[in-house]
């Protein structure tokens, strides 16, 4: 029986998706824990790309079962364009995929507040997805929220929708200028999408219980990553879930003593999207090429990322925090055509050296990164499936980023198909 959490060491786009899809062959049940359709999730296979934002990714595999946790926040239109795409390119999703109806809702009104909140000039601004989940998570916190389950009590529904409206639209007339809404609209759109989505709502704790007692395969699939955590973060330049491991409990309803495997996924380099410190951030043509080489742009919004080297100290931080006992690395083959490849093994601050991350993030603002610096390899090892066929510089960057970092790194993957992929 295992329990596998799968999360994010970076700030996302670490390469979750084709991981997921990889590791699900092995899987009964593949779990969402946090976030929501912020998350953008890229698998092909054999040539054809799917971009999942909700859905986890295990649903391109035959038969595994897939569910989203209270801990998830779900946009039902999203969600549903999401579900009508899958089947369209004949993937069964009915059956397969469980909502739990502790899952709050996120309301049209809310991606509004998003977007308005992100524009005003007296908060810094984050470069959220605009998809609406810091509100949604706030009015959660708030207890003015819509969990799905009020989607089949009107009566419930209606006082809760009116208790919401009444906050957000004080927010939106004398804060934000935004265009108020009233409980009439909100009520009928989600009439609209309830019985849509009926079908999909269930009790996954039970089904996670199950799995666990008879000892099946469950894949908790984390979403952004370990910089983006609300609490472990660079606050406040964070997504508002806790995309740690530990977040795969609380999300999902699945106590800590049955978590038994913490796999950690790291891209060769860094990216980031959105604001917030970036120590090793490369604003030069380095940093073009990786963005051009790795396609970074986002799944979600095609923004295009910031990219830079690889942080050790960030990468060392995920493993403590997350308690990663094995590392994906993806993306190796986006160094292909570099003659040197730095890693950042500590920061300088203030004159002093910094060997881990301080609690005071904000101090990452100016934090110089003390670089290593490493011959590339300047061969093309795109595609590579055996560990045999990397050359020495590689092999001896893999080394160096595992024992900078803390833990085994198991997996490389040298390209975005589902094949390309080493296993150690
Ligand atoms: P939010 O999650 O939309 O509130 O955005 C908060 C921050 O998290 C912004 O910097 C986003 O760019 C970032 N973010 C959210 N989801 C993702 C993701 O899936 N990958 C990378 N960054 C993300």
């Amino acid at each position: 029986m295992t329990v596998a959490v799968l999360v994010g060491m970076q700030w996302g786009d670490e390469g979750k998706g084709k991981i997921v899809d990889l590791l699900s062959e092995d899987m009964d049940v593949i779990a969402r824990y946090q976030g929501g359709a912020n998350a953008g999730h890229t698998v092909v296979i054999n040539g054809e790309q799917f971009i999942l934002h909700l859905v986890p990714s295990g649903i391109l595999r035959e038969n595994k079962v897939c569910v989203i946790g209270p801990g998830v926040v779900v946009d039902p239109t999203a969600l549903l364009d999401e579900i009508e795409e899958l089947e369209n390119a004949g993937i069964d999703v009915k059956g397969r995929l469980l909502i739990s109806p502790r899952a709050h809702c996120i309301l049209p009104v809310n991606k509004e507040v998003d977007r308005a909140n992100d524009s005003r000039k007296s908060q810094k601004k984050i470069g959220t997805t605009g998809k609406g989940i810091g509100p949604t998570y706030s009015d959660k916190s708030n207890r003015i929220g819509i969990p799905l389950h009020y989607f089949f009590d009107r009566e419930r529904l209606e006082s809760a929708v009116a208790a919401l409206i009444e906050r957000k639209n004080v927010i939106i007339e004398h804060q934000l200028g935004g265009n108020t809404t009233t409980q009439k609209e909100v009520v009928d759109y989600i009439m609209e999408v309830a019985p849509r989505i009926k079908p999909y709502v269930g009790d996954t704790k039970q089904i996670l219980w199950d799995a666990i007692a008879s000892g099946k395969e469950i894949l908790c699939e984390g979403a952004q990553g370990t910089m983006l955590d609300i609490d472990h973060g660079t606050y406040p330049f964070v997504t508002s879930s806790n995309t740690v491991s530990g977040g795969a409990c609380t999300g999902l309803g699945i106590p800590p003593k049955n978590i038994n495997r913490i796999i950690g996924i790291v891209k060769a380099y860094t990216t980031r999207v959105g604001e917030g410190p970036f120590p090793t951030e490369l604003k030069d043509e380095t940093g073009a090429l990786l963005q051009g080489e790795g396609a970074e742009f986002g799944a979600t919004t095609g923004r295009p990322r910031r990219c830079g080297w690889f942080d050790a100290v960030v990468a060392r931080y995920a493993v403590d925090v997350n308690g990663i006992d094995e590392i994906v690395l993806t993306k190796l083959d986006v160094l292909d055509k570099l003659e040197k490849i730095k890693v950042c093994v500590a920061y300088e601050v203030d004159g002093k050296r910094l060997d881990r991350l301080t609690d005071n993030v904000a101090v990452l603002e100016h934090a110089k990164p003390i670089y290593e610096e490493m011959d590339g390899w300047n061969s093309k090892i795109a595609g590579a499936t055996d560990y045999s066929e990397l050359p020495e510089k590689a092999k001896k960057y893999i080394d160096f980023l595992e024992k900078i970092s803390g833990a085994k790194i198991k997996i490389v993957s040298t390209g975005p198909d589902r094949n390309a992929t080493i296993i150690r």
